[in-house]
């Protein structure tokens, strides 16, 4: 081929394969011509502005020494462009190192086509969270994320906060625990079908239901209560195998997760069906006592220093040495805080500021119910008002009772709190749905006209211009679960989150693990969801994710608070006099400590910097 001949083909080999191809003929102007200067000025200038309204329009009301005092409400400044643009020289040498890390690993580590035939090898950067999982902690970001303090796990719900395993084997050192399954498991399907269930009997001997009988015996009674040694020795495979097939039934499976095609309600069953086992192993003091310590331990461990739990505050244990529950609804309370006071007395605890409670109840629940359980949320914040933060209904949303259903018992709710002097504000689940514009989606308008603090998911929001301008405005945050919401089947994965869209618009938001236990974390800590979000999308970066963490700190309930306070708190940052001030600046210490230490174990990347440039 002649040269002549190829340089026809160059145009279409530069789209092709993206080099510049030799200028041959001058009909393209050069790089550096006025006119391609011109565009690049202008698309410089437009990116910037774009980048203006994201959380944070620097609109701020403030005098040039904010104080308290000087404090104009309405005033909005919410990290992510705020943030990010004052962040210290080290912070953003760190950030340039870790977009070097990522970058680099994009195209060398997940970026690999599979042969044919194989294409279950297939690897890219935000593929789904369950192929991704297992190559995750042998990445460099990974390494980097779960070091960094991420301030507060503001959405989580109790009974899925540690990893079943370690609760497993919690269980198999407890003495006099239990198991029964509703039939034998002998079979793939008798084992698909049955429920399991654990307990504690003190003594063996004198329990006629007590049997060393395999649960994989044909010959098992329903009912049977195997002592969970014995039923770990005699399964099949032992005690590994055992524990795997448990896992079966309080957490998805992989397969499972990847079953989008089969849509929102039938992974909810399944998401469902495990909240009966899994809180059957969470029921006896002893046990939930260790979890408690364990949570707490691996809280510390991720780089969390305050959590707001939801809880089904109904709960009843079985206390120790004992058969039967305490009618004591207050008991679980103090064994909570119990275990709460011993851990931040060790050197390790004083890294957790606290806990705080979400009365969560069963949006399912018909009127008269639903008011008794209120009564009882209202009563347990008279018992403990440090600890009880807020109120929300939770379970499937799409298929539950709505907020507007819900309005005269959350109007009562109100009213009666109001009558009590009682702060205890709204925290709902809200927009946790594919819908546009049915009942579920329309709960985003319920959410902000019960003045919702902050609202859990937010999935539909992005679709609602109005709603996200009002959002802004009141100063509500979205607590955002990416994988739970791709677990959930509401995106595919992560790079199909509308995280992004909400960042943009100015939304404030947080990053929280939902349900980490069930919904294939496995973990209990906030550092697979940090991960998905700085890998997935250019636009967020180290400081962006910092942003993110400072955030789950400014909307954090620490302390009780009229509606104006909050926000008047929220607003000023930084620059309060609060508790809220106090630890976003321990954060902000910490977070200077990461970079420094990012900028340090990663010095080597320094050169790739340049070179990059
Ligand atoms: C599945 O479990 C339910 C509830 O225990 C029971 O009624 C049903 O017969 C079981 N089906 C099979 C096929 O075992
Ligand atoms: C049941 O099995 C355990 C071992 O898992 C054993 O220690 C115990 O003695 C057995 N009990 C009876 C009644 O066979
Ligand atoms: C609020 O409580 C007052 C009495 O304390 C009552 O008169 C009023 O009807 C209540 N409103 C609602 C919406 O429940
Ligand atoms: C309501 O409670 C606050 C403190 O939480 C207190 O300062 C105020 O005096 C109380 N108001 C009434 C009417 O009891
Ligand atoms: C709203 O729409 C979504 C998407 O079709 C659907 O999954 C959900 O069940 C709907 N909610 C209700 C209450 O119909
Ligand atoms: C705090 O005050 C500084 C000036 O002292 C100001 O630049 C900054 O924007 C303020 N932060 C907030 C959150 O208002
Ligand atoms: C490399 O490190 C030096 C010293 O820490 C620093 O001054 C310089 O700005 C770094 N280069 C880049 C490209 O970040
Ligand atoms: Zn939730």
């Amino acid at each position: 081929m002649k040269f002549t001949q190829v340089s026809q083909y160059l145009p279409v080999l530069a789209l092709v394969f993206g080099y510049a191809y030799p200028q041959t003929s001058g009909n393209a102007p050069s790089a550096d011509d006025p006119a391609v200067q011109e565009h690049l000025k202008r698309r410089t200038a437009l990116i910037s502005e774009e980048k203006l309204q994201r959380q944070g329009m620097s609109n701020n009301h403030y005098s040039d020494s904010p104080t308290q005092s000087s404090y104009i409400p309405g005033a909005k400044s919410k990290a992510d462009h705020d943030f990010r643009s004052t962040l210290s020289p080290v912070a953003q040498q760190a950030e340039a190192i870790v977009g070097a890390i990522r970058q680099y690993e994009i195209e060398n580590f997940w970026r690999k086509p599979a042969g044919i035939e194989l294409e279950d090898n297939e690897r890219f950067a935000g593929e789904m969270f369950a192929n991704a999982k297992p190559l995750i902690p042998s990445t460099k970001l990974w390494g980097i994320v779960s070091r960094m303090p991420k301030g507060s796990l503001l959405h989580v719900h109790s009974s899925a906060i540690l990893q079943f395993e370690t609760i497993f084997n919690i269980l198999l050192e407890t003495e006099g625990i239990v198991i029964t399954a509703s039939q034998d498991v002998s079979t793939v399907l008798s084992a698909e079908n049955a429920t399991l269930a654990f307990s504690h009997v003190s003594d063996f001997a004198a329990d006629p239901k007590v049997a060393n009988v395999s649960i994989e015996s044909p010959y098992y009674v329903p009912g049977t209560k195997v002592p969970v040694t014995y039923a770990a020795e005699s399964f099949s495979g032992g005690r590994s195998a055992f524990i795997d097939f448990l896992m079966t039934k309080v957490a998805v499976t992989r397969d499972e997760v990847l079953r989008h095609d089969l849509g929102v309600d039938e992974i909810w069953r399944k998401f469902q069906s495990c909240f009966d086992p899994a809180g059957s192993t969470m029921t006896y003091e002893p046990v939930i006592r260790k979890t408690y310590q364990s949570v707490f331990n691996a809280w510390v461990d991720d780089g969390i220093t305050w959590v707001e739990l939801r809880s089904g505050g109904s709960a009843k244990l079985v206390p120790e040495g004992e058969d039967t529950v305490n009618p004591d609804l207050d008991f679980w309370i103090h064994v909570l805080l119990d275990e709460l006071q011993k851990f931040q007395a060790t050197e390790k605890g004083k890294g957790l500021w606290g806990v705080r409670i979400i009365w969560a109840d069963f949006r399912g629940l018909e009127s008269s119910r639903l008011l008794s359980n209120m009564e009882k949320a209202i009563e347990r914040k008279q018992h403990f008002p440090d600890l009880f933060s807020g109120y929300d209904v939770v379970a499937q949303e799409d298929l539950g009772r709505t907020l507007l259903d819900l309005a005269p018992e959350l109007l009562w709710f109100q009213n009666r709190t109001q009558a009590l002097n009682i702060t205890y504000p709204f925290f709902f689940h809200a927009g946790e749905t594919l819908g546009d514009g049915n009942s579920t989606d329309d709960n985003l308008f319920d959410a902000l006209l019960f003045d919702s603090r902050r609202i859990g998911h937010g999935f539909s929001l992005y679709k609602h211009p109005l709603l996200l301008e009002q959002y802004v405005e009141k100063n509500i945050l979205v607590e955002v679960c990416p994988i739970s919401n791709e677990v959930l089947r509401l995106s595919t994965d992560i790079l199909h989150h509308p995280i992004p869209a909400m960042i943009a618009h100015g939304v404030p938001t947080a990053i929280s693990n939902d349900d980490p236990a069930i919904l294939g974390e496995d973990s209990a800590g906030l550092s697979f969801d940090f991960y998905q979000i700085i890998q997935g999308f250019d636009n967020i970066g180290l400081g962006g994710l910092g942003a993110l963490a400072q955030n789950s700190i400014r909307w954090s309930n620490f302390v009780d608070q009229s509606q104006e306070e909050w926000i008047r708190d929220i607003d000023l940052g930084l620059n309060g006099t609060g508790i809220k001030a106090q630890r976003l600046k321990q954060w902000q210490e910490k977070w200077e400590t990461y970079c420094q230490w990012i900028v340090e174990e990663y010095a080597d990347w320094n050169a790739t910097l340049i070179v990059n440039h």
